[in-house]
């Protein structure tokens, strides 16, 4: 069984049009006989819900601060996308049964960690925020055995049942790393890494883990990148063959990509 991850946000894909385009790819590799687990997030889309509700979003190195009412509003967000995704799917006859993280991983909260603000060095303890420890592969490989596409929004739990927030490149990576894949893709909204983030053509085509630490440390790889290319680490790490962005606001983005006839988007390897 070849499987693929493939994660999206709320950037890359937004409004009906985009979600018909992924929708139509995704049928496409189906009927071919590939394997597709679906990641997806929500991040403007929560954002605007928040503030909706006079909660003001709050990211550190990319991740979102979270307490009970954040995550009440996650939660819902979510959830509400992951109906809406799975009926698109099925408009374009793609059989998918849309599912939290937590039926299929097993999270745990974020440890407090240190960030360098203005040259301070600040220890930041973003809340109910998770992180992967574990996957059960079963679930998901049993559905896709049955030629249906599992589409998974990133709330998880905690060995004690509490509902943790966990970022989608963070969950995508996490499931990407407990089932046999052949490669993670990200859709985002730029075209890949890029040396000058207000230049698309800066993009870089192919990046080590060691240069990928480089670009970390010197701030060229910052927001929303960071959880990103960790995600790509940590599924690297774990033996996934390969790991790639690309921009979702590209026609047939992950077809190209899967099919790997072009150079397309950012590559990482170890
Ligand atoms: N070096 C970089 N190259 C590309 N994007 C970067 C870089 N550094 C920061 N970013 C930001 O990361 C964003 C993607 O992360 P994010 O906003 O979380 O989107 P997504 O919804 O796809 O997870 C880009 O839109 C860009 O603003
Ligand atoms: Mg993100």
């Amino acid at each position: 069984m070849k499987i693929f991850v493939v994660k999206f946000g709320g950037n890359a894909i937004s409004g009906k049009e985009d979600m018909m385009r992924l929708s139509k790819e995704v049928a496409e590799l189906v009927k071919k006989g590939l394997k597709i687990v679906l990641v997806h997030g929500g991040g403007p889309e929560i954002s605007a819900e928040m503030e909706k509700r006079g909660l003001q979003p709050e990211k550190v190195a990319g991740l979102r601060i979270t307490d009970e009412k954040v995550l009440e509003v996650v939660e819902e967000v979510l959830g509400k996308m992951n109906k809406y995704v799975t009926e698109n799917l099925a408009e374009s006859d793609v059989a998918a049964i849309g599912m939290p993280g937590y039926l299929c991983t097993l999270c745990k909260k974020k440890e407090p960690f240190t960030v360098n603000d203005n040259g301070k060095e600040v220890t930041v303890d973003l809340g109910l925020v998770g992180e992967v420890v574990d996957v059960n592969p079963d679930t998901l490989l049993d559905l896709l055995k049955s030629k249906v596409t599992p589409v998974i929004y990133p709330i998880g739990e905690d060995d004690k049942g509490n509902r943790l927030n966990v970022n989608a490149d963070t969950m995508a990576a996490g499931i990407a790393a407990g089932i046999e894949c052949e490669e993670l893709i990200t859709i985002t909204d730029v075209p890949g890494i890029l040396l000058d983030v207000k230049d698309p053509n800066s993009k870089v085509d192919k990046l080590t883990l060691d240069e990928v630490d480089v670009l970390i440390s010197k701030g060229v790889i910052s927001g929303g990148m960071i959880p990103k290319v960790e995600a790509c680490r940590s599924a690297l790490n774990a033996g996934v063959k390969a790991v790639r962005m690309v921009n979702g606001k590209d026609p047939r983005s992950i077809l190209t990509d899967i099919m790997k006839n072009v150079p397309h988007g950012t590559v990482i390897t170890k």
